[in-house]
């Protein structure tokens, strides 16, 4: 009896340690990751899609960012606005994400690298804070967002203050200017607001 034990236990220990066993584990695990990063996240209300390094470095050209700027990046993700904005463009950040893992990759690249002093994380959502101190504001979000948030921009940005949005108009504002090949609309406040319902940009 005590043999057979023995024998069954060698057998178990066996599969786990099997190097079959090992990739299976590694490969469901890596697919579980992937799929809370681009499916589970739209529990949170987007999925997830990093911008392009060369997107962002158009964006920032097209917006005249620099170290006077208080930039609001809402939807961070995992930061490829925020650190490149704080780190080379001197700005000061606010990052704004709501999804928990994306949130905890920033806190880990803000802790790891230079000015973090420039960069603020905030785990909140987009809608309910307040975009007064906002110089500039990125954003690669999607439609139904850039409409959302349209009243909320025009109530709270100050005079002077710019949007650059990746990949999406504001549908009802006019851009200030649009560079094709990133895909980047710039608006500033107020010149691209308060438009004629006729002249507004559809
Ligand atoms: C398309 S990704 C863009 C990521 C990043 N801006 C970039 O360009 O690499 C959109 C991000 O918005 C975040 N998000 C969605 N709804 C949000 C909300 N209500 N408040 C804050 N972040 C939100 C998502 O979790 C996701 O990380």
């Amino acid at each position: 009896m005590l043999k057979r034990a023995a024998c069954v236990g060698t057998s178990v220990t066996s599969v786990f340690d099997s190097p079959y066993f090992i990739a299976g584990a590694l490969l469901w695990a890596f697919a579980g990751a992937v799929a809370y990063f681009w499916l589970v996240s739209f529990l949170f209300g987007a999925g997830y899609q990093g911008a392009p390094r060369k997107s962002v470095d158009a964006a920032f050209r097209l917006g005249q960012v620099d170290r006077t700027d208080t930039l609001y990046e809402i939807g961070a993700g995992v930061g490829a606005i925020v650190f490149p904005a704080a780190r080379e463009y001197g700005a000061r950040v606010v990052a704004v994400e709501i999804e928990p893992l994306r949130v905890m990759i920033l806190r880990l690249r803000r802790a790891t690298g230079p000015a973090k002093d420039r960069i603020e994380l905030r785990r909140t959502n987009m809608y309910g804070i307040d975009y007064r101190p906002a110089t500039v504001v990125t954003a690669f979000l999607w439609p139904g967002a850039m409409a959302r948030l349209r009243p909320k921009f025009e109530q709270e940005l100050q005079p002077g203050a710019r949007v650059l949005s990746r990949c999406h108009p504001i549908i009802g504002w006019r851009p200030a200017a649009y560079d094709p090949d990133a895909d980047v609309y710039l608006y500033r406040c107020p010149e691209s607001i308060h438009l004629p319902e006729s002249a507004a940009r559809s």
